[in-house]
């Protein structure tokens, strides 16, 4: 295996460091915290992990509004314990990857505070201004989460963008000073060790440079990443100037020994998004796929996604297989509260031709939190949170984030082990916290955390699983087969969505079961699949 392509084999575990382990009984999560669990994951097996931003921030989104990108928010620790993390997770022989804003910064950050206060300062052209047309905004651009984009300063009488949230305002990447203070940042930190970025809103880096207005668009619901809100998004993502931008970022990242990786956060057509790989894998390593989380938990609608994913993102271009993040409702709530189900995924993403990411506690079957809308923490949520959540729930809008971020569950004790605190924890933890810990699912063999690490384990010594190429396999009723195959090796995998046994016949004779969910049996070639259970089988 290329060392200088570990990127392709690799299995990432993301934590969010709000919610992980809080070492300090405040209530918070913190990176002494992490440091102490991280054998946790070493143990799971896991080969990556990714952080979600600690960075200096005002919280007004959590950490995705930063103040200083050298320095750590306060409530996690010190820049200090930011090296021993690294070290840390390299002494475990891990890789360590970090979330980079690099579109827009905190509206707290001192650059926007001296951007704001006068036309004349040197860094006004840091951010995006422009004079209104009137009373009205300069365009009709609109926010990703709805809105518009642009947002009137008394002060100077001009009005400034942001892609996101009013508090989050974009930086102006055609200033070349931008850029480099941006490259700066992403060169301090490949000089201290970390092995790669997973980029946030990567597409909505650059801007139409002409500011011509959007055109009409009848989508209101964000639509194919394309239009929402009555527009199409033609001149507010995916510029060509961001295609360029992956290129440089690429090249900053191959000069570095052993080479590093970057990980879009990119919503586009799939079309687009290989476009910000490369055809010659010049651009971002990889880039998230989102249709597996939208996707409907059946055998078939599990087919289409990896058929589509397969079509679409053909060898040398590897997909990314995510169940979830912390935008997204816990993969557990979408399976209606189902194990079984979620077990089946975890499978799915782990036997698949691809890069498994595992959001924190979907290896504990951890589920949505309890929190309610009018109560939420999260600004998205906060928007939104005088609208009926029943006419959300009918679009198929997921906006109370804070549903997928409650803390880690580690044990049955008094906030789920997450926290010493005497008082409240920064989000209550979620309700299934009993049953479903570490602690209790570390000592049950049947138990998701145990298939888990079986998985990552099984996927890690076969190269069949890590390099070989899939094959979609006819299939009873609600089962989802396909073969693994390199030579010297051949793996099937067949998975039954149904509550009832099925039957599937192979017509190669079978070495052995290498991994079954609840019990498989092969008799004359012929799998029994148990009621939503699956089996990995090694052909001769
Ligand atoms: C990304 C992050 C999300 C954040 C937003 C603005 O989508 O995943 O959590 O709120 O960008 O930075």
């Amino acid at each position: 295996m290329a060392k200088d392509q570990w990127w392709r084999y690799t299995t990432i575990y993301q934590i969010y460091p709000r919610s992980f382990y809080d070492s300090s009984g405040n209530g918070i999560g913190d990176l002494a915290g992490i440091i102490s669990k991280l054998d946790y994951i070493k143990d799971l097996g896991f080969e990556t992990i990714w952080f979600s931003p600690f960075f200096n921030s005002p919280q007004e989104d959590f950490g995705y509004d930063v103040s200083d990108y050298y320095q750590v928010a306060p409530e996690y620790g010190t820049q200090a314990d930011i090296f021993k993390l690294i070290y840390e997770v390299h002494n475990r022989d891990m890789k360590i990857v970090f979330d980079l804003v690099l579109n827009h910064t905190s509206d707290q950050h001192p650059w926007f505070i001296e951007s704001r206060s006068s036309l004349e300062n040197p860094r006004r052209d840091w951010y995006i201004w422009r004079d209104g047309r009137g009373k009205k905004p300069p365009n009709n651009w609109k926010a990703l989460p709805g809105g518009s984009g642009w947002h009137y300063d008394n002060k100077t009488d001009q009005w400034y963008y942001a892609s996101f949230l009013p508090f989050q305002p974009d930086l102006n990447f055609r200033n070349p000073q931008v850029k480099q203070a941006m490259f700066d940042i992403v060169e301090f930190w490949l000089d201290k060790g970390v092995d790669g970025f997973r980029l946030d809103i990567f597409h909505s880096i650059y801007k139409d440079e002409y500011f011509r207005d959007n055109p009409f668009s009848w989508h209101f619901i964000p639509y194919q990443d394309k239009a929402g809100f009555f527009q199409e998004w033609k001149y507010t993502v995916n510029q060509p100037e961001t295609l360029t931008l992956s290129r440089k970022l690429r090249n900053l990242e191959k000069s570095y020994e052993p080479e590093r990786f970057l990980l879009g956060e990119i919503f586009a057509s799939d079309e687009i998004k290989r476009e910000y790989l490369g055809k010659n894998q010049d651009g971002l390593n990889l880039v998230f796929l989102w249709d597996l989380p939208d996707a409907r938990v059946t055998a078939k609608g599990l087919r289409s996604v990896i058929k589509k994913y397969e079509s679409n993102f053909p060898e040398p271009y590897l997909p990314v297989y995510v169940l979830g993040n912390h935008d997204r409702k816990r993969v557990l709530s979408r399976a209606g509260g189902n194990i079984d189900l979620a077990k089946l995924l975890a499978v799915l993403i782990f036997t698949a031709r691809g890069i498994p990411v595992t959001y924190y506690g979907e290896e504990i079957g951890m589920q949505e939190g309890d929190s309610l809308i009018k109560n939420c923490l999260d600004p998205v949520g906060q928007r939104y949170k005088y609208i009926p959540s029943i006419i959300f729930k009918t679009l198929g809008l997921y906006v109370n984030r804070d549903g997928c971020r409650t803390p880690m569950q580690w044990d049955s004790s008094k906030h789920a082990g997450f926290s010493s605190s005497e008082g409240d924890l920064w989000l209550p933890h979620s309700s299934n916290f009993k049953t479903q810990n570490v602690e209790s699912l570390a000592g049950n063999t049947e138990s998701i955390l145990n298939l888990y690490l079986d998985l990552v384990k099984l996927r890690k010594n076969s190269p069949a699983l890590l390099q070989g190429d899939l094959k979609l396999l006819k299939a009873p009723r609600d089962v989802l087969a396909f073969d693994r195959e390199i030579p010297g090796e051949k793996i099937g995998i067949f998975i039954n969505f149904s509550t009832r046994e099925r039957q599937t016949v192979l017509n190669i004779p079978v070495r052995k079961i290498l991994y079954s969910v609840t019990s498989v049996e092969v008799k004359a070639e012929r799998v029994y699949l148990p009621p939503v259970g699956a089996a990995i089988i090694q052909y001769v």
